[in-house]
């Protein structure tokens, strides 16, 4: 169990050793994550037309459309809980299913939109950096 607000000396020795490039995550791994996860779903172009699309319940969001849906801010803090299952709302019967323990490793921060760091896995940090990267604004 990880607490939100302990960064681990690992996310701060790799935070002093990467610099900003670290703390941003690495979209193309990021990808390859994306692809291999949450296409099925979320669909190829994350746009939420993947094959798996028509057996579910409650369609999958469009993931290009976060910041749109925000105010053309990126909504970090609340897609890290969605995707590691912080948030409440996926523990309460969403169709999404939660990745917590599967991204669990390394711990890596990052800031969100409010400024405030928020400690996750490296994997999720990845896909953060490549879904950012998605937006349409
Ligand atoms: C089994 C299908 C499925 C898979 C696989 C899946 N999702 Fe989802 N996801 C959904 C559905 C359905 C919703 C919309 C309902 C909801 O918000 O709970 C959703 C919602 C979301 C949201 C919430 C968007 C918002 O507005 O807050 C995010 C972020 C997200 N998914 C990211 C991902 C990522 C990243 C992956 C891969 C690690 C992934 N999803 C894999 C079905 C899926």
């Amino acid at each position: 169990m990880r607490l939100p607000t302990i960064l681990t000396s690992a996310a701060l020795a790799g935070a002093a050793l990467g610099g900003a490039a670290a703390a941003e995550g690495n979209a193309k791994n990021g990808e390859a994550i994306y692809d291999r996860y949450c296409a099925a779903c979320h669909g190829a172009e994350a746009t939420g037309e993947g094959p798996m699309q028509a057996v579910l319940t409650v369609p999958p969001t469009d993931l290009t459309a976060l910041s749109a849906g925000n105010d053309g801010v990126f909504p970090t803090g609340r897609v890290v809980k969605r995707i590691d299952g912080r948030d409440p709302l996926v523990a309460h019967g969403s169709p999404m299913p939660v990745y917590g323990d599967f991204f669990e490793g390394d711990d890596a921060s990052l800031k969100t939109e409010s400024g405030q760091p928020i400690v996750t896995s490296t994997p999720v940090r990845d896909l953060i950096a490549y879904l950012e990267g998605l937006q349409v604004r």
